[in-house]
């Protein structure tokens, strides 16, 4: 916090799942910080559908979001099927594949239809879905710029499907 300049966060997440100290003991540090007013939200990051449950059980404090990799070639159904019942955000990190779905022909065809990038598509693919928000990163001033504006277009639900059958399982990010 005194690197951030603040006196509370928003939102602390649990990176990943730890082998070395229980979810029970984390959780607890969580809600600790929670009652001394240092964090306002808390969420998990990495966690399956098992793990997502099993944190809801540990503490009485709302679970606000699950941070995971998503985007069309990377699926998260049982996953956001969970989030959608229980009302937990689903932040889908590496939204844009760090790039490796920009020569797809499929998400070319679309972006061309609504004059987009393949960026926007994809990001409107993404924010369409009940419960799911998306944390592109860019560092180029244009890239920031293009991915704000997807507010003033629509997929239509056959898109929404056919982008999510290139789903092939495909992960761009690996543990640190
Ligand atoms: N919780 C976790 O375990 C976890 C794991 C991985 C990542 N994350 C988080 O997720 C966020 C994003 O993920 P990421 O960086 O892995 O992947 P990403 O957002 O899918 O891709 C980032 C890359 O896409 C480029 N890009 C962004 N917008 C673009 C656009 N409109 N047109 C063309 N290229 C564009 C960026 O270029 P420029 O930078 O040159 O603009 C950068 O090279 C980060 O904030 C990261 O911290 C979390």
């Amino acid at each position: 916090m005194r690197k951030l300049s603040t006196d509370y966060v928003d939102l602390y997440l649990i990176h990943w799942p730890s082998e070395a100290v229980p979810l029970e003991e984390s959780l607890r540090a969580m809600e600790k910080l929670h009652e001394e007013g240092k964090v306002r939200f808390i969420g998990v990051s990495n966690f399956d559908v098992a793990l997502l449950e099993k944190a809801r059980m540990l503490t009485t404090l709302p679970i606000l979001t699950d941070q995971v990799e998503y985007h069309p070639y990377l699926s998260q159904k049982p996953l956001l099927e969970y989030c959608q019942k229980h009302r937990i955000i689903l932040t889908a990190y590496s939204p844009l594949a760090r790039g490796r779905l920009f020569g797809d022909p499929l998400l070319q065809d679309i972006a061309r239809k609504y004059g987009k990038t393949v960026s926007q598509v994809v990001l409107r693919w993404l924010i369409e879905q009940d419960m799911v928000v998306a944390i592109p990163k860019a560092k180029d001033a244009k890239h920031q710029r293009e991915n704000l504006d997807i507010f003033d277009f629509s997929l239509t639900q056959e898109e929404h499907e056919a982008i999510a059958r290139l789903d092939r399982g495909e992960k761009v990010a690996s543990r640190l």
